[in-house]
């Protein structure tokens, strides 16, 4: 059988009922999982959305290595695992978690920490793992990743669309050379993230970001635009992990 008379080149898209827009306020970085398999309907419509992501001149030059429970899959998994965890561990003692409202267990702090625990102990088992990568046709260049990052983001809105959810990592660069040799990729092709997918153990919830009028400015910079306005109801976080010289400070 062609891929082309394959049944799911038969069948459309999914529908689903989620408007775009409250799509986009609520896909949040999604790092419990259920153990459910996603269905191989749900990868396509997934990955068929992500590919209709922009890039420049339209070279399309993003591919995807989707990554279940096949033999290499689970071998890149694991090494993937191995190297999350050596990154968190580092990444809590230097952001200082376990200080200041980190000894706190309800702190925003603590309940942080605990899902990133979660998460990179239980990584070698997530549903889906896949590495978004892009072929290189001229030299890297800083605007290159607007023509990958998009398709990522189509991706987890896609996910979120279909009750899935998912977060970005770089949790593969320490390991991407035996990663590479692995999974048969060539030298060229940029491994732009490590993205975890499957069914949420939790909500979605909305997401947290600054006020609007902090990141939209007018006419020159940092003059805000007046009509740069959050709706009503709308809640906010801190930017960025709790900082070196204040750990009090919330993740
Ligand atoms: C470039 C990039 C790199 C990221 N790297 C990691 C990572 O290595 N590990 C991780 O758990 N989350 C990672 N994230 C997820 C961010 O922490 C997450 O998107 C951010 O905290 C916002 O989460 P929220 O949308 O749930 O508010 C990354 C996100 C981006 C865009």
């Amino acid at each position: 059988m062609s891929k082309n008379d394959h049944p799911l080149g038969q069948q459309p898209v999914e529908k689903t009922v989620i408007s775009l827009l409250e799509g986009l306020a609520t896909t949040r970085a999604i790092r419990r999982y259920t153990s459910e398999p996603i269905p191989e309907a749900h990868l396509r419509d997934m990955l068929f959305s992500a590919t209709r992501a922009p890039s420049g001149s339209n070279r399309q030059p993003f591919r995807f290595l989707v990554l279940t429970d096949g033999e290499k899959a689970v071998q890149a998994k694991a090494l993937i695992a191995q190297a999350a965890q050596d990154i968190w561990t580092e990444k809590e003692r230097s952001d200082g978690y376990g200080e200041g409202s980190g000894s706190n267990p309800d702190s925003p702090k603590s309940r942080m920490a605990r899902t990133m625990r979660n998460y990179v102990g239980n990584f070698s088992d997530v549903p889906a793992l896949i590495l978004p990568c892009m072929i290189r046709y001229r030299d890297p260049d800083p605007m290159e990743g607007a023509s990958i990052y998009p398709a990522v983001q189509n991706l987890l809105l896609a996910a979120r669309g279909l009750g899935y959810g998912g977060v970005i990592t770089g949790f593969h660069r320490p390991v991407e050379t035996e990663l590479k040799k692995l999974l048969a990729i060539p030298d060229d092709v940029f491994v732009a993230c490590t993205l975890t997918l499957g069914k949420p153990e939790g909500s979605h919830g909305p997401v947290r970001r600054r006020p609007l009028e902090e990141f939209v400015f007018t006419d020159s910079w940092a003059s805000s635009a007046p009509w740069a306005v959050d709706p009503p109801g709308t809640r906010f976080t801190s930017a960025g992990p709790p900082k070196a010289q204040n750990k009090n400070e919330e993740a």
